[in-house]
């Protein structure tokens, strides 16, 4: 393929939030994007987005977690929109507890969609990239894989995406397959409108006081994570590679 050539981008959970702004950037890069979210009829703002800026998107309804349902995602991208040969596995959930309080099922769910998802998501776009010889994988991880009381599921898993984002990065090097982890901060979406909530704060109350703790004083904002993921996506970014670049407003790690 030619670099001039339309490259098929495939963002997961990208109905809202930091996918949502993903998805409308990689667009504007002249990507033909598809957008996956839990329930199809979900994507619609974000591909009638898209598709009013001139661009081309595709909406799937698919649970990441669930086998059956990324093949045949995968499988309906690659007829409708091209093989798939960028990668973004951004959906997420919380199930935040103290580990003393913490059901099974929420430290499942936490890693069925994060890890598994990615892992499924990951393993059915491969042979199109392995095939093109070009592929861009991008994992979203988070400050919180250092360690955050109360998401021992979070946390785990996002520290699992770095693993498994330098584990492809060694795998699929030799195919001209790139993946790269980039670990937010924390980023104004409904995931953290919802964490205020749960501990009882005013949303605004609840940014004001995490701008504090942050060096460049502000909190992110989903295209500040978009810009990232751009980046790495990005035909120039081919020697980068198994890398974690946290994008927090400030040093993490
Ligand atoms: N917001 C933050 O501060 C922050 C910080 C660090 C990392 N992250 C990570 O960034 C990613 C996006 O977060 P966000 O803040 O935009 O969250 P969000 O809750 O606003 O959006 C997440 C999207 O994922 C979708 N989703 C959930 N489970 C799914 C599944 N099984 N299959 C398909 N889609 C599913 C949801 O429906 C939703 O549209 C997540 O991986 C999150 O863990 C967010």
């Amino acid at each position: 393929m030619s670099t001039t050539e339309q490259r098929v981008a495939v963002v997961t959970g990208a109905a809202r939030g930091i996918g949502a702004a993903t998805a409308v950037r990689l667009a504007a890069e002249g990507r033909a994007v598809t957008v996956i979210d839990l329930d199809e009829s979900a994507c619609k703002d974000t591909v009638e987005k898209i598709t009013a800026a001139g661009g081309h998107a595709l909406a799937v309804g698919c649970d990441v977690s669930d086998e059956a349902q990324v093949e045949a995602a995968v499988t309906r991208i690659a007829e409708e929109l091209g093989a798939p040969t960028i990668l973004v596995n951004n959906a997420g959930v919380l199930r935040d507890n103290l580990l003393f309080k913490m059901s099974t099922g929420d430290w499942d769910t936490v890693m069925n969609v994060h890890l598994r998802g990615a892992f499924l998501m990951t393993r059915a776009v491969q042979s199109y990239m392995v095939e093109a010889g070009f592929g861009r994988i991008v994992n979203l991880s988070s400050s919180s894989a250092l360690g955050n009381r109360g998401q021992v599921n979070y946390s785990a898993a996002k520290a699992g995406m770095q693993g498994f984002t330098k584990t492809l990065a060694i795998e699929l090097g030799k195919f001209g397959v790139t993946a790269n982890a980039v670990a937010p901060g924390f980023v104004v979406t409904d995931m953290t409108a919802a964490t205020a909530a749960r501990v009882g704060m005013d949303f605004d109350d609840f940014q004001a006081a995490a701008a504090t703790q942050i060096p460049v004083q502000r909190v992110g904002r989903p295209d500040d994570i978009a810009n990232a993921i751009a980046f790495f996506t990005g035909e120039d970014a081919g020697f980068v590679s198994g890398q974690v670049l946290y994008v927090a407003g400030g040093p993490l790690d």
